[in-house]
């Protein structure tokens, strides 16, 4: 298995390119489900989870081509051949079951496996269940499989989620755009991912109401027809990259970035004492005089500091001066990184769902395991600021989510290259 070698180097300055939300992209793609027409993404990320996804598609006979070096994907889902999503795509990936909600409307029916993805809990998907049952669809659970029928179609219905799930409301709104009549979701989760996916539902004739707000409308339309759509940027990498300059020194700007993707997490930064600014090509981050100072963490669902954040907030608080207190209110199990920075110097006490960072003067160099995918990327931000070598194993978790880690990296001058397993 590769692994990433990282010499912390110093301050670090330069551009870098933000690229297509993964987790759009994820809920985007199985749009194309709900349509016999064309359906072409643009700015899409070259990744893993990426691809998982077009295999995911073409089993169930929709063509996806991966143009332009994987940044244009054209797909159709005129000619479905199957209603299941088998188990072993779906286990490497959490959101293979956001072709649920778009099967059910188009076909009447879907099998989808219950999924895997990252081990941060045990995410479960009866939220998924209950907004597509109040749609009129009946669902049931036999051998790892949810088998969900609605073969005279879905009526639209009012339904508040007992919890704002991401996926849960893609799924549901996804289904909602062909039912007959109106849908209001309440207690809607407000992601910028979930306003990318209404955005182009809109385009491809769906008529909704409410994205971005925590109660969405959907009036049911007898089709939709095809359309393009340029992915929205991914600010969970925007705010990975914000923190290279926050835990190295120097000043670097995220081209394509834009704060209100992550105010939450842009405001704890600058409380912090990092700088942010507003260009014409993105943002600008910046610090340069000493160590930032500690902040406490809580994550929300959107606009609140986001869960995909926390594990690279938790390096810059290992160098902060003062102590931090960061609470996961998200997932259960997403502290696995807090041991392994504590391999690099880091003093970090868990308790439950809340670690307590004392900051330290120098972190060092240390072999560590990346242990999911944000997990990953916060060992190499805490290797960017360590003395020494620091070694990541398992990448692949890492290769998920970041496309060209090393090469953006590398153009800020950082020390880091990918060993090849032999
Ligand atoms: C999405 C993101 C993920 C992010 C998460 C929270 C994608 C592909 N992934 O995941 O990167 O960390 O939002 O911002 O977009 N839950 C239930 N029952 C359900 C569904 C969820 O109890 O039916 C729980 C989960 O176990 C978890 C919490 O709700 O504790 C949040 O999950 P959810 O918002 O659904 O996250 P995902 O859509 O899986």
């Amino acid at each position: 298995m590769d692994s990433i070698l990282v010499t912390g180097n110093g301050p670090l300055s330069g551009q870098i390119p933000i690229a297509g939300a993964k987790n759009a992209c994820l809920t985007l793609m199985p749009a194309t489900l709900l349509s016999e027409d064309p359906l072409t993404l643009t700015n899409a990320p070259r990744l893993s989870d990426i691809k998982t996804m077009t295999q995911l598609l073409q089993s169930l006979g929709a063509e996806v081509s991966s143009l332009q070096d994987g940044q244009v994907l054209a797909m159709s889902s005129h000619d479905l051949t199957s209603h299941t999503a088998d188990y072993d795509i779906v286990r490497k990936m959490r959101a293979s079951n956001l072709v649920l909600g778009p099967m059910l409307a188009r076909l009447g029916q879907a099998v989808v496996s219950l999924p895997g993805g990252c081990a941060i809990g045990a995410r479960p998907m009866d939220l998924h269940v209950e907004g597509l049952e109040a749609l009129g669809a009946e669902i049931e659970l036999k051998d790892g499989y949810l088998h969900a029928k609605a073969l005279g179609g879905l009526k639209g219905a009012v339904h508040e989620m007992r919890f704002a799930s991401v996926g849960a409301t893609e799924n549901i709104v996804m289904a909602a755009t062909l039912a007959k009549g109106t849908t209001v979701l309440k207690n809607a989760a407000r992601e910028p991912e979930i306003v990318d996916l209404v955005n182009c539902l809109r385009k491809m004739g769906a008529q909704i109401a409410g994205e971005g707000t925590s109660t969405i409308e959907i009036q049911g339309v007898d089709r939709l027809h095809g359309a393009t759509h340029q992915v929205v940027s991914d600010r969970i990498e925007l705010g990975t990259y914000m923190l290279v300059p926050a835990i190295c020194g120097g000043e670097v700007e995220l081209l394509g970035g834009r704060k209100s993707l992550v105010e939450s997490f842009a405001s704890k930064l600058e409380e912090a004492g990092v700088s942010i600014t507003e260009t014409a090509k993105g943002l600008k981050v910046s610090r340069k005089n000493g160590p930032v100072t500690s902040v406490d963490v809580i994550t929300e669902p959107f606009p609140g500091f986001p869960t995909d954040l926390q594990a690279q907030m938790m390096a810059l608080m290992c160098t902060a001066q003062g102590v931090s207190v960061l609470e996961e209110r998200i997932f259960e199990n997403r502290f696995m990184h807090a041991p392994e920075l504590v391999r690099m110097g880091a003093q970090i006490e868990v308790h439950g769902g809340t670690a307590k960072v004392t900051g330290v003067d120098q972190l060092k160099g240390a072999p560590v395991m990346a242990t999911d995918l944000r997990a990953s990327v916060s060992l190499i931000l805490a290797g960017l600021a360590a003395e020494g070598e620091t070694t990541v194993s398992r990448v692949y978790h890492l290769d998920r989510g970041y496309e060209h880690v090393v090469g953006k990296l590398e153009g800020v001058g950082a020390k880091i290259e990918r060993i090849k397993s032999q």
